[in-house]
């Protein structure tokens, strides 16, 4: 008997304020054409005063639980990513469990900067599959405009705010949910994408990144982990049916459909409309692909993701 994490519903959560890349032109020497030429990035929403990054995770949370058609009291536990907490404790984990009515469980957070969505849906993976909780959600939630420096053109157009949410249930005996799942860490490259402040330097800081090395990683890990994981799971790139990747840079996702045979039309594409939303950015795609009805049963899909530390990692799920 063996039991497999499956998705049983996805919420999302975006802030109204929706900022294009025209409205950079203003303070910054840059221009809507280098960002889109550059990025594939057209605009981005940013949280308002106050809105915070559990209160977007409570509201696609919400989604998700409405979805499957139960209330969070039917949950097992709440795995919130982020490396943007409101507060540096208790976990933003903690304050969505509270905004649910949540009266049981545990809740924690996963730090692992833009992977941390891929960290926390294989740390809920083996706690369902270990029988150590029946019912997980698993949120992505930042809100990166927090840690812009907005004199810097080469970041702070790059990134938006958001929130998305899975609800895994363990199921017997199925073929569905997640087949295979692989994580990878490499500190050696840690000051290449980082945020120059914190509780050690009394100070929030601002993101710092040298562009250029972030994506020559990105194509080259996200396409071999990819390989890899579908390999654990006895697949190939041939057998995908969507990737479900991290959205970082549109140019990232052509070079690893490159490296993998696999054609542009079979990933899910937000960064347009979200830019790089961080730990949030994968469910708000999976949200997406499932709103626009491209999901079907049976569906194998490649969610991958890279992000500071460098992190990364990938999980193969089967719709
Ligand atoms: O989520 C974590 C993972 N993060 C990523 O995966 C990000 C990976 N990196 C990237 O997406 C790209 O490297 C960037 C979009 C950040 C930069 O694109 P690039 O093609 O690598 O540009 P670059 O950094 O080599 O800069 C080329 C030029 C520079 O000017 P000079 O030195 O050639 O005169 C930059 O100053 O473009 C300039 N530039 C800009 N120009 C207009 C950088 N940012 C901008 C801008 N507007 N916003």
């Amino acid at each position: 008997m063996t039991i497999k994490a499956v998705v049983k519903g996805v919420g999302h959560y975006l802030p109204d304020r929706v900022v294009e890349n025209a409205e950079f032109e203003a303070t910054l020497d840059t221009s809507d054409a280098w960002i889109r030429a550059r990025t594939g990035i057209e605009r981005r929403h940013f949280a308002a005063e106050g809105e915070t990054t559990s209160d977007m995770g409570t509201k696609a949370a919400q989604a998700a639980l409405d979805m499957a058609g139960l209330s969070a009291n039917d949950v097992d536990a709440i795995i919130l990513a982020t490396s943007t907490a409101d507060l540096t404790f208790p976990s933003a984990a903690t304050m969505v469990q509270q905004g649910l009515g949540m009266t049981r469980g545990f809740a924690f957070d996963v730090q692992a900067v833009c992977a941390g969505f891929v960290y926390a849906l294989t740390t809920a993976k083996s706690m369902i599959e270990s029988g150590q909780a029946h019912r997980i959600l698993v949120i992505g939630a930042e809100t990166f405009s927090k840690l812009m420096d907005w004199s810097d053109r080469g970041t702070c157009v790059l990134f938006g705010d958001g929130a998305g949410a899975l609800l895994l249930q363990g199921e017997q005996d199925t073929d569905r949910g997640i087949l295979a799942a692989h994580l990878a860490s490499d500190g050696r490259y840690k000051d290449i994408l980082f945020v120059d402040g914190g509780v050690s330097l009394q100070t929030t800081g601002h993101l710092r990144m040298q562009g250029k090395e972030v994506f020559r990683h990105a194509v080259e890990k996200l396409s071999d982990t990819a390989r890899s994981t579908l390999a654990d799971a006895g697949l190939t790139p041939d057998d995908v049916s969507w990737i479900v990747p991290h959205q970082a840079n549109r140019r990232i996702l052509e070079g690893v459909s490159k490296r993998l045979k696999v054609p542009m039309d079979q990933f899910i594409v937000t960064v347009q409309d979200h830019g790089n939303t961080s730990a949030a950015s994968i469910p708000l795609a999976l949200a997406r692909g499932h709103a626009d009805g491209r999901f079907a049963p049976g569906d194998v899909l490649v969610i991958g993701a890279i992000g500071g530390g460098l992190a990364w990692g990938t999980a193969v799920l089967r719709w």
